[in-house]
Order: structure tokens, then C-alpha cells, then sequence
């Protein structure tokens, strides 16, 4: 029998930070349940509702509606002390947060030991190299690896403990070696990091749970379910601009497996993107811009990271990216974002092409280092010196900035779907309500 499947992704088409929480949250409205299905705590989502702000890390961001269920999937690295934390914060402003939150009892785990690898290895890189990933030094790379490598410690490990014990040993028999000897850091006990583990375990217990089936029997009635993307499509482990991307597979080819659902479940793929581009850590960006027009984006957009501080590199948004990450996500519907922040500008500009050894192309290249040798073919729009913050009508917003958007739909090649006109719940253009 064929089921009516009502998943929704919502996807990073960017270096991510385009404004996924925001716009999850706003969705969540609809959907019975919300589950983040890759990254960690590298992930940043700032909600703004009625003037009050919240910055979510690991819970999904539809935990601010009191009827949903947020889930943390099996494609995730945690770490349970930065799980504990956040929760507690949040309780101040939703008490019930704890009992709407379950997590995957086959998540891999974040440990000290994957923290200090991260950013013993960033350090090393530097000295060498003079460059580094910039990495946001959550230990998320190296959590990732001991996944794949198969010696990595689960959520449900932490109910048996001569298994913990063994698992830890025999991982850290091999991660003390490479600590000590290549990267010169000092040891980390097992012991220890294992007693601290068993401390939060009673905690830990009440929010564990197996995602996957749960999930599977939700969308088998009909439930909406939205995945939350964390990243961006041009971060991801083979898509992006390796080897400066993160250690997941950030595209809505993911969803499924990291949340243990069915592929077909996902029915709408929704690709977030800001009407410029931004980007934290190292690596090519042919549309940045280093001259005030840059400095008036960070600034106007607010542009520092929210883990790590970091400022956030900006430029004119890039349409031979959205267009690739447009296909690789499979997306259905466009959402824009931050178009006030343009507010103002005398002109604005989109990448239509890149131009490579004299040759222009609309195809993304593979690699950093091919990537590094594109400079940007641009189409200037006149700017609009009327302001677009907070407008929640197509109509009401100025013809400039209309056929601005009307041209990023047609390069990126998918339709324009959603609009924000800033950081509130309720900022926001839905131009066609189809999910
Ligand atoms: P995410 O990681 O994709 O969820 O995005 P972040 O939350 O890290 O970064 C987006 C930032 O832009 C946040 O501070 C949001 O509050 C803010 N934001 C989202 N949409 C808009 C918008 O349309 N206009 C403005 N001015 N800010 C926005
Ligand atoms: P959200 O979900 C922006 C970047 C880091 C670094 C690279 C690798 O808020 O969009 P990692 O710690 O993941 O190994 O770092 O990826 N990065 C992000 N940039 N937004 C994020 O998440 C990011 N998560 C990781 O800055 O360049
Ligand atoms: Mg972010």
C-alpha cells in the first residue's frame, strides 16, 4: 500500500547560518514533530519570537511550540554534556523542554577526547601549513570518524557498563597513542571520561529513545515530521568545498538515513538561502566582498557566528552555487532570507556565471583549490531605499527588490516559495502555501 508521506526538509543551501531555525520554527506551527538528523553542536539557530531570543545548538528548533515532539537522530554526533546544558537553559523559558525532547539511542557521542583531537589538529595544521579548516573545535570531525571507524561510543553504551568500559579502553588505547605521539597533547583517561559519562546517565535515560521506528510510525499516519538541516549543502563531506567543509553529509539526501526513515518519506525539500552569502571558517568564496559594501553586510546582517563569536565572512550571493545546491537538494521551493539587509543599498548584485581559465561556466567546481581559480560574472540590480524589514506581503514589497528575487528564482532554476524580511517568527512572505 502506498502511504501519503508529509515529511519536509528544511535545508542550508549555503555555508550555512542562512536562516533554517527561523524558518523551522515558523513551520513547526503545522508539524506534529521536528528531527535533527546530522552535525552537533557546531550548529547555531537563533530564534526570535515576540522580541525575545533564543539560541539552540542541538534542540530542534520547533521546541518552542508547546504540541511538538523534537527528536535527535541517529546521523547526529553529541555531546551529552552540551545537550544537558542547553536543556537547562532553556527550561527557564520552556519548562515542559525535557519532556518533548527524545534522542536516538544509536547517536555516536561527542567525548572530551574528540574536542581535544579537533583542536590539537587545527593548531598543527596552522603551525604547518599556515592555514587551518576553522573548525568551530566542538570535536565534530573526529566524533564522525570513530562513527566510521566503528570503535565509537553510542547512547545506548551508556547502559551497559562493561561495555562502556571495554569500548572506551580500547578507543582510547588508540587515540592516546596518536595524541601523544603526533599530535603532543597529553593523555586523557578513559577512567575518568567514563565516570563522568555514567554520572549523567540516569538523566540521559529519560530522553532515550528509538527515533527511527517512532518517526516511521508517525509519517506512516500522515503526520507532518520536518527534518532540520544544520549546515549548508556547500559544507558537506562530498559536495562541498572540501576539504574546508564540515564531517556530515549536510543535503536532503541525508535526512532519511540520519533520522532512520524511510528516503520517500521526505516529500518536500525547502532551501534556505540569504540574499547575499556569508561564510565562517576558511575556504574559496568567489563572491566575497573585502571593501565597505562587506563590512555594511556584517554589520546590517549582524554577521558573527553564534558558537563561536566568529565574524562571518560576507558577499553577493552566488547563483552558480544555488543552482547546484538547488539540484543536489532536490529543492522544491526557495526561501530567501535577510532581504532587508540589503535595505538601502545604492545597487545589489548576483552571480550568473563564473569565468574559468577564460571560459565562462554555470557548473560548480570540485575541490577548494579549483574553486579557489573562479572569479564571479555579476548582474547589478538597482538598489531600493525603501524598507522591506518586516514586511509580510509580496506586494508590499518595492519592484527592485521584487524582480531581484524574480531573477534569483530564475538562475537558481527552483521556485520561489518563501521571503523573510527579518529575524521575528512572524517577518515573513509565504508565496506559495503548498507544505
Ligand atoms: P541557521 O544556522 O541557518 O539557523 O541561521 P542562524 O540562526 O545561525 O543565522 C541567521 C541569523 O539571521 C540569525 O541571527 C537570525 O535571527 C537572523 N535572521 C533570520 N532571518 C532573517 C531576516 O530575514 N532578516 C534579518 N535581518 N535577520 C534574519
Ligand atoms: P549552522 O547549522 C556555519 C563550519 C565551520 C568550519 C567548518 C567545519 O548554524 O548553519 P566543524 O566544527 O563542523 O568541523 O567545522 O564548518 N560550520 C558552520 N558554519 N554554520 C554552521 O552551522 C556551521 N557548522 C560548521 O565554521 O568552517
Ligand atoms: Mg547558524
Amino acid at each position: 500500500m502506498t502511504k501519503a508521506y508529509n515529511g519536509v526538509a528544511i535545508m542550508g543551501a549555503q555555508w550555512g547560518d542562512e536562516g533554517k531555525g527561523k524558518l523551522v520554527d515558523w513551520l513547526a506551527e503545522s508539524a506534529t514533530s521536528v528531527v535533527r538528523f546530522q552535525g552537533g553542536h557546531n550548529a547555531g539557530h537563533t530564534l526570535w519570537i515576540n522580541g525575545v531570543k533564543t539560541v539552540l545548538r542541538l534542540i530542534p528548533s520547533g521546541i518552542m511550540h508547546k504540541h511538538t515532539t523534537c527528536y535527535l537522530g541517529n546521523g547526529m554526533v553529541l555531546s551529552p554534556q552540551a545537550l544537558l546544558s542547553e536543556i537547562d537553559e532553556l527550561a527557564k523559558v520552556v519548562p515542559d523542554v525535557e519532556s518533548r525532547l527524545r534522542v536516538s539511542l544509536a547517536v555516536p557521542l561527542i567525548l572530551p577526547v574528540h574536542v581535544q583531537i579537533d583542536q590539537a589538529r587545527e593548531a598543527l595544521k596552522e603551525k604547518r601549513t599556515g592555514t587551518k579548516i576553522g573548525t568551530t573545535g566542538r570535536g565534530i570531525g573526529p566524533a564522525y570518524e570513530d562513527k566510521v571507524a566503528r570503535r565509537t561510543v553510542r547512547l545506548h553504551d551508556l547502559l551497559d557498563e562493561p561495555v562502556l568500559t571495554a569500548k572506551l579502553e580500547e578507543m582510547m588505547d588508540f587515540h592516546n597513542f596518536v595524541l601523544q605521539g603526533y599530535l603532543g597533547s597529553a593523555a586523557i583517561s578513559a577512567v575518568q571520561m567514563r565516570d563522568e559519562l555514567l554520572a549523567l546517565t540516569p538523566r540521559l535515560k529519560g530522553l532515550m529513545c528509538d527515533v527511527s521506528t517512532e518517526l516511521c510510525a508517525k509519517l506512516a499516519k500522515g503526520e507532518k515530521v520536518i527534518f532540520e538541516g544544520a549546515q549548508g549543502a556547500l559544507l558537506d563531506i562530498d559536495h562541498g568545498t572540501y576539504p574546508f567543509v564540515t564531517s556530515s553529509n549536510c543535503v536532503a539526501g541525508a535526512a532519511a538515513a540520519g533520522a532512520g526513515v524511510p528516503a520517500k518519506a521526505i516529500a518536500t525539500v525547502l532551501g534556505v538561502a540569504k540574499a547575499y552569502t556569508t561564510r565562517v571558517g576558511s575556504g574559496p568564496f568567489t563572491t566575497e566582498l573585502m571593501d565597505d559594501t562587506g563590512a555594511h553586510l556584517a554589520k546590517v546582517g549582524k554577521e558573527f557566528g553564534s558558537v563561536t563569536g566568529r565574524p562571518r565572512r560576507c558577499g553577493w550571493l552566488d547563483g552558480v552555487l544555488l543552482k547546484r545546491t538547488a539540484e543536489l537538494n532536490g529543492i522544491d521551493g526557495l526561501v530567501v532570507t535577510k532581504l532587508d539587509v540589503l535595505d538601502g543599498l545604492p545597487e545589489v548584485k548576483l552571480c550568473v556565471a563564473y569565468e574559468m581559465n577564460g571560459l565562462r561556466t554555470m557548473t560548480m567546481p570540485i575541490g577548494a583549490a579549483e574553486m579557489a581559480k573562479a572569479t564571479a560574472v555579476y548582474e547589478t540590480f538597482p538598489g531600493w531605499t525603501q524598507s522591506t524589514a518586516g514586511v509580510t506581503q509580496w506586494n508590499d514589497l518595492p519592484a527592485t527588490a521584487q524582480a531581484f528575487l524574480r531573477r534569483i528564482e530564475q538562475v537558481a532554476g527552483v521556485r520561489l516559495d518563501v521571503v523573510s524580511t527579518g529575524p521575528e517568527r512572524t517577518h515573513t512572505i509565504m508565496l506559495n502555501p503548498t507544505f
